[in-house]
């Protein structure tokens, strides 16, 4: 059997959070293997990355998820007793009651309302000076989330509840003010879902059939009891957090236009050339670095041991940009995905695998329609200058995003 290479630091926790999403893959490259060891929190951690090691890190029967996540992310970002860290039964019922919600009609549907918010916003665009875009379109995707999802928001609230569901987003990785500013969101927040379920339940607000709170309020899980309240608030938040997350990638998805113009013409009322340079940005912008999980009993693999309750991490960000399975990984090519077959196990950034047995991510086909129509509409419903402004993307920050959160000015409707 061969040894993992193991990382020279006695604990790498402060190299994480400095070297950001080139943490996993610098060593890999240092240590010329796919494989290495190291101690994030004083924790023993397995680091993978590419395609074998993802393979292996969504076999359910190798790893469970119970205990994978530490504390502070589960206090910022996904909250306590949510679905990320349940295993077998309970993640299935639980996986199950999140993907009824993902129907085509209702993707289309939320797709629809984004639209809507977009088209309602241009007049306001036309008017004034420079907007900034990430802010824009996640105020839109809070209103439109909320509303498709059955959750009352009032447009004085629209502001607040966009800053506390991005101010979870930010916290999980980072230390000092931005985690705790973290905490007390997800506080507020929950309390917030919770009291939107409870309203629900005693029949005091009519969630429409099929939407995110009806089918939560409702839900009753693998022992056929109703979710407890701050469960229920738990994954009534995992529906509207990440879609409003979704603003990154339509940044991402600006950034690309601007670096690469010659796509603006080929995306623009071009339905397939669209979902090919989305699945562009989604695999070469940062977004979440890895997912973890944990070694459920001792197994060998490629001749290594993976001894019980060791923590594994899968590096996201460096599958996505692994040179065997991505020719010039550094290079944003939307072409390499004509004619892409779809492999559950190269393109990561919202986990791999399978969306019903396993942890891939709940919201993926959600994210794809919401960017397409995000670039649909940045190439055909308006034209925009884009004003000197700070756009270096940093690895070094996560999540990243430009400082600027990109500024459009003179913003014109074409259609
Ligand atoms: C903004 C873009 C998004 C990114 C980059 C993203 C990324 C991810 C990642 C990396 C995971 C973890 C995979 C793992 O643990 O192996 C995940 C899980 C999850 N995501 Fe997303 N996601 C996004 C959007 C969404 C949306 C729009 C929704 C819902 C509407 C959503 C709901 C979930 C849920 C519920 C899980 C947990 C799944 C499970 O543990 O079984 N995400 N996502």
């Amino acid at each position: 059997m061969s040894s993992i290479p193991v990382d020279r630091s006695p604990d790498s926790t402060l190299a994480f959070l400095r070297d950001g999403y080139r943490f996993i893959g610098d060593r890999c490259d240092r240590y010329g293997s796919d494989i290495f060891q190291t101690r994030l929190l004083l924790v023993p951690t397995i680091c993978l990355r590419g395609r074998p090691a993802a393979e292996l890190f969504y076999d359910n029967d190798r790893f469970r998820r119970r205990g994978a996540m530490p504390m502070r992310g589960q206090r910022t970002l996904t909250g306590v007793g949510g679905v990320q860290g349940l295993d077998d039964a309970q993640h299935r019922v639980r996986k199950a009651m999140l993907m009824s919600i993902m129907t085509p009609a209702a993707i289309r549907q939320l797709g629809q309302l984004f639209d809507d918010e977009w088209r309602a916003r241009i007049p306001s665009w036309e008017r004034s000076g420079p907007a900034v875009l990430y802010d824009e379109v996640a105020r839109m995707l809070t209103r439109a989330v909320c509303a498709w999802a059955g959750v009352p928001l009032a447009d004085s609230d629209v502001a607040r509840w966009t800053a506390e569901l991005h101010a979870m987003i930010e916290a999980s990785a980072v230390l000092g003010p931005r985690h705790w500013r973290g905490r007390l969101a997800r506080r507020r927040a929950e309390r917030w879902a919770g009291e939107v379920v409870d309203r629900a339940r005693a029949g005091a607000l009519p969630a429409p059939e099929g939407s995110a709170l009806r089918v939560i309020a409702e839900h009753r899980d693998d022992r056929d009891r109703p979710l407890p309240r701050r469960i229920a608030a738990v994954e009534l938040l995992n529906v509207l957090r990440p879609t409003v997350a979704v603003d990154r990638f339509v940044v991402f998805a600006a950034l690309a236009l601007h670096d690469h113009p010659q796509w603006r013409e080929r995306v623009r009322g071009d339905e397939p050339a669209t979902e090919t340079f989305v699945q562009e940005v989604r695999r070469y912008y940062p977004f979440f670095s890895v997912a973890a999980a944990r070694v459920r009993r001792s197994f060998e693999w490629a001749g290594h041991h993976f001894p019980q309750g060791r923590r594994v991490l899968l590096d996201l960000y460096g599958t996505n940009h692994h040179p065997e399975l991505w020719p010039g990984p550094e290079q944003f090519r939307p072409d390499r995905f004509v004619g892409w077959r779809g492999d559950p196990f190269t393109l990561v950034p919202q986990g791999g695998g399978d969306h019903l047995t396993g942890h891939r991510c709940a919201g993926e086909w959600i994210t794809v329609e919401l960017m397409k129509r995000a670039v649909t509409n940045l190439t055909t419903t308006i034209s925009y200058r884009v004003p000197p402004q700070d756009l270096a993307l940093s690895l070094r920050r996560l999540p990243a995003l430009p400082p600027s959160g990109f500024l459009i000015d003179g913003v014109r409707r074409i259609a």
